[in-house]
């Protein structure tokens, strides 16, 4: 499949959509405290997509016979990716909380996540966060114009594993545009000079999803969370990221000028 190309009315539909996606994200950091309930999140995120004009991308998301039941994905400690929101689950000090906000706004689709800690965390989970942040810089500066998809997979692997932990193989990043996958698929692991010519124009969901233990996961019987297999954290950070001649430019940033609607 040939990676899509984004012209300019596509590239400045894609800056709305991202910069809603960022608005949301942001609005829900600052509220990740202990006592809240995952669920509390997702109706904040679900209300300011609507404020915002946009709609949850998630939300129905179809996967072989299920439909996604939330409009978010906030997935805590163990839990990798897709954790459902629920008012049973209640954010403890110490906690990891991955929010992941995908917005469907005016045909085209922005995606970003972010690791939050509650409170205080050890050591060892705040090296994680920061090392899968680092990862996702480093990943995002690998993807120039003439360089290839997989320079950006070997980059965020070798950092990552140089540091201890390990990437998930089993979720990908993905191009993402008038769909929330497109080609290409973006690995967090793989070989230098391999995959695809990166050329101006992309829009790439670089995602790193990193494990402090090892970086099998299994899915629980609700057939969404991805949970790592040996009960280890796990951390999620993802930008959209737009190729460019000049270098990659994330575009999943709030606007220095807040959006209407967005307080
Ligand atoms: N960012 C996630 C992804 O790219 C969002 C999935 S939405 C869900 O897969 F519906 F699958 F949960
Ligand atoms: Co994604």
């Amino acid at each position: 499949m040939t990676i899509p190309i984004k012209n300019k009315a596509g590239i400045a539909g894609m800056r709305a959509a991202c910069a809603v996606a960022a608005t949301v994200l942001e609005q829900l950091k600052p509220l990740v405290r202990p006592g809240v309930t995952t669920q509390d999140l997702e109706e904040v995120a679900r209300d300011a997509m609507a404020r915002l004009g946009a709609r949850s991308a998630c939300f129905g998301y179809q996967h072989g016979p299920k439909r996604y039941p939330a409009h978010t994905c906030i997935s805590v400690n163990d839990e990798v990716v897709h954790g459902i929101p629920s008012f049973r689950r209640v954010l403890r000090e110490g906690d990891i909380v991955s929010l992941d906000i995908v917005v469907w706004h005016q045909g085209y689709i922005g995606d970003n996540a972010f690791t939050v800690p509650v409170g205080p965390v050890s050591d060892e989970v705040q090296k994680l966060l920061r090392i899968t942040r680092e990862a996702l810089d480093l990943g995002i500066r690998a993807a120039q114009v003439g360089q290839r998809i997989g320079d950006i997979s070997a980059t965020i692997q070798q950092y990552v594993e140089s540091h201890g932990f390990s990437v998930v193989r089993d979720m990908v990043g993905h191009g993402v545009g008038v769909s929330m996958h497109e080609p290409p698929e973006i690995p967090n692991f793989g070989r230098r000079g391999t995959g695809d010519k990166i050329k101006p124009g992309m829009t790439l969901a670089i995602e790193p999803m990193v494990n402090a233990g090892g970086y099998r996961t299994k899915t629980l019987a609700d057939g969404w969370t991805v949970v790592t297999a040996d009960g280890s954290p796990s951390a999620h950070f993802e930008h959209t990221v737009l190729t460019t001649e000049r270098g990659p430019e994330i575009l999943t940033v709030p606007p220095t000028v807040p959006p209407p609607g967005s307080s």
